[in-house]
């Protein structure tokens, strides 16, 4: 079985969120049910070196205003397909926005140049190899399927696209069709076309064979008003063909048996040494040392998705009930200088690191004692199945992925052994408060605690499972 993954990001070569980390994961997971796998990348600056390694499979004199290559190259157990194409990729910064923060202007012709690339393998191959379906990941890569239906070939494969997250959806003036020889029949309201603009994740969600999701909750949600971000109708229509497949996580790369970046391991048996962690951080974050004291961390873009506005309005209460907060993220400019001045207003009690720091969020999984994750919406969620596996304990907004992984300290849950965090409903501060007072008090009976926190740990966030329903869903796309 042969599928080419089509994504904006991967890790560990390039990543802004979640998104990266499943593109690099699922391949992985896969290769050990035998399918073989390549994944189809914009070669940004940060992966100029593998171009460098790699064999050009194709070049192009003119992609869009400038000459491109395409290149072959393996790193890290993946197999790369990289769109070199200097004139559209070669920038620094943020891989979507430009220096002022905003999306940069020809966002429709890189995507699209990644999108045409991909179509052309899709359905021709490269050397001797072809894939039987084409993986499309959100909005950057919606026009696949759309492109795969255009050539309208008996051997064209199957296509699934994959929503990371509906709220980004790669909406265009109706005028980019153009660069793409969308036809009037195909750019409808059943099609390519949203409201009069082009739409890449519509297009990839009308024009797939399957549509899925990252978990089961979030795949309800999809098809309401509320979730579904105008989409919903379309997906309603699709429902026979949308599910929702949980996330898992590298657990080789999140072990805190085996994890470098802690000063001391420990593990779900042996868990002393999480204070070494615990330790590290404090100083870090300068947080005042107190064992009697939560240690509550954040690792997040800073958006309202993510429900910060919030948990800044929350923090006095936080600190009043005895906790204290290590905040690692960047976003929105008024959520970034908020948290500075947090950490003026509660010093020893709030720190707050902005920026983007791989390392340093590891060390935060390790040396917490919860991650708040206070989502209004969430498709999945990662950082709270890190936590889960290092025996942070996630509190977490009950919606999407959030509510799937989780299972909240009630006393019957308590009592069954099976409470892993603490769930709240999303959206308001007063529940945002009664989470924090919950754990608060969780944590001051330590026995209780240290007892989710094992279950915590055991609980299987692999991606065992989840790998076997993405060849299942593969298979009978095959099979058709
Ligand atoms: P989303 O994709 O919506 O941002 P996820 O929870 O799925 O949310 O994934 C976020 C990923 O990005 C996680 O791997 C998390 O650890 C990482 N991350 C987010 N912000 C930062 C940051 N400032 N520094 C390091 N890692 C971060
Ligand atoms: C998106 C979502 C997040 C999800 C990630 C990976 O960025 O916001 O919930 O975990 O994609 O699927």
């Amino acid at each position: 079985m042969n599928i080419l993954h089509v994504a904006s990001e991967c890790a560990p070569f390039v990543k802004t969120g979640g998104l990266a980390d499943v593109v690099g994961a699922v391949p992985k997971a896969l290769a050990q049910l035998g399918v073989s796998a390549k994944i189809a990348l914009p070669a940004y600056p940060a992966l100029s070196s593998l171009v460098k390694q790699g064999r050009i499979l194709k070049a192009y004199e003119d992609l869009f205003g400038g000459p491109a290559r395409l290149i072959s190259v393996q790193s890290d157990a993946l197999d790369l397909l990289l769109l070199d194409a200097p004139h559209l990729f070669d920038r620094p910064g943020n891989i979507y926005l430009d220096e002022t923060g905003r999306d940069w202007q020809d966002n429709h012709l890189r995507f699209g140049a990644l999108c045409k690339v991909v179509a052309e393998i899709a359905l021709d191959g490269v050397e001797d190899w072809k894939p039987s379906v084409v993986h499309a990941h959100d909005w950057q890569a919606g026009l696949v399927p759309l492109l795969v239906k255009m050539a309208n070939r008996q051997d064209a494969p199957k296509c699934v696209t994959t929503i990371h997250n509906i709220a980004f959806q790669g909406l265009f003036h109706w005028s980019a069709r153009e660069f793409f020889n969308i036809p009037d029949h195909l750019f409808t309201h059943e099609g390519a076309e949203y409201y009069g603009q082009l739409g890449f994740l519509k297009s990839g969600l009308a024009f797939a064979d399957k549509i899925t999701t990252v978990s089961p909750t979030y795949a309800g949600e999809l098809l309401t008003h509320e979730f579904g971000m105008g989409l919903e109708g379309l997906l309603q229509a699709r429902q026979s063909d949308l599910s929702g497949i949980l996330n898992g996580i590298d657990t080789d790369v999140w072990n805190p048996t085996t994890d470098p970046a802690l000063p001391a391991p420990y593990s779900a048996r042996n868990r002393v040494k999480k204070h070494n962690s615990r330790d590290a951080l404090e100083s870090r974050f300068g947080l005042m040392a107190d064992p009697s004291s939560p240690l509550f961390c954040v690792i997040s873009r800073l958006t309202e998705q993510k429900g910060l506005d919030l948990l800044l309005q929350s923090l006095p209460h936080l600190v009043t009930q005895g906790g204290r907060l290590a905040l690692l993220g960047s976003g929105t400019p008024d959520l970034e200088n908020g948290y500075r001045q947090a950490a003026q207003q509660f010093p020893g009690r709030v720190g707050v690191v902005i920026g983007y720091d791989e390392q340093l969020s590891h060390l935060m999984q390790g040396g917490s004692d919860a991650i708040l994750v206070p989502s209004r919406f969430e498709p999945c969620g990662l950082t709270q199945l890190y936590g889960l596996r290092y025996g942070t304990l996630p509190v977490v907004g009950r919606t999407g992925g959030l509510a799937d992984t989780v299972v909240d300290a009630t006393a019957e849950n308590l009592k069954a052994k099976t409470a892993t965090g603490i769930q709240m409903q999303p959206g308001s501060v007063d529940a945002l408060n009664t989470a924090i007072t919950r754990t608060c008090a969780l944590f001051a009976r330590q026995k209780v605690w240290k007892s989710v926190m094992g279950t915590a740990m055991r609980t299987p966030v692999g991606w065992q499972q989840s790998a076997l329903r993405y060849f299942e869903l593969y298979q009978s796309l095959i099979a058709k």
